[in-house]
């Protein structure tokens, strides 16, 4: 069994994981409705990766004879004018997230949860990969300065996640 500290961080996780999965579905539906064909199929794709995340924390609970409580998942509070905007929320979020595995890690340390720190680990890895790939994205983007063409051109490359 988890301490409850431990679990109480990491069922709550396992929420902003699955908010994580709201908000990127909610980028990609904005995405679509500006015909943006590459920005809304790597958004879905992030999103499904969400859902994956969501599930490790989950299952890795359960391991532990805890039983994983869901609560609700408010509107994602969105402000995208400008595909810009769309990596800028993106970027935003994902260093949410990374101060929240974060202070999951604090926790694990403090409880002495070895096996709640090894698998906190590739979450660590993995957050710094996601701030590292929205923010080479958002770069792309704000030098290229929302011209027409430009975004054309990064829809196109955003198209290749996953084909
Ligand atoms: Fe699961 Fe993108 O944080």
């Amino acid at each position: 069994m988890l301490s409850k500290k431990m679990y109480d961080v990491l069922n709550a996780q396992v929420n902003h994981e699955l908010e994580s999965e709201y908000v990127y579905l909610q980028l990609a539906a904005w995405s679509a409705a500006q015909n943006l064909e590459g920005f809304a199929s790597w958004m879905k794709h992030q999103a499904e990766e969400e859902r994956v995340h969501a599930m490790k924390i989950h299952d890795f609970i359960i391991d532990n004879g805890n039983e994983v409580e869901l609560s609700g998942i408010d509107k994602p509070k969105l402000n995208i004018k400008s595909p810009v905007d769309v990596f800028r929320a993106s970027l935003k979020h994902e260093q949410k997230i990374t101060k929240n595995i974060h202070d999951c890690y604090t926790v694990a340390l403090a409880e002495k949860c070895y096996r709640s720190q090894v698998m906190l680990q590739w979450f660590i890895e993995e957050q710094l990969e996601e701030e590292a790939t929205a923010k080479s994205v958002l770069d792309k983007l704000e030098s290229l300065k929302d011209s027409p063409s430009s975004i054309y051109w990064v829809d196109k490359e955003l198209k290749k996640r996953g084909a």
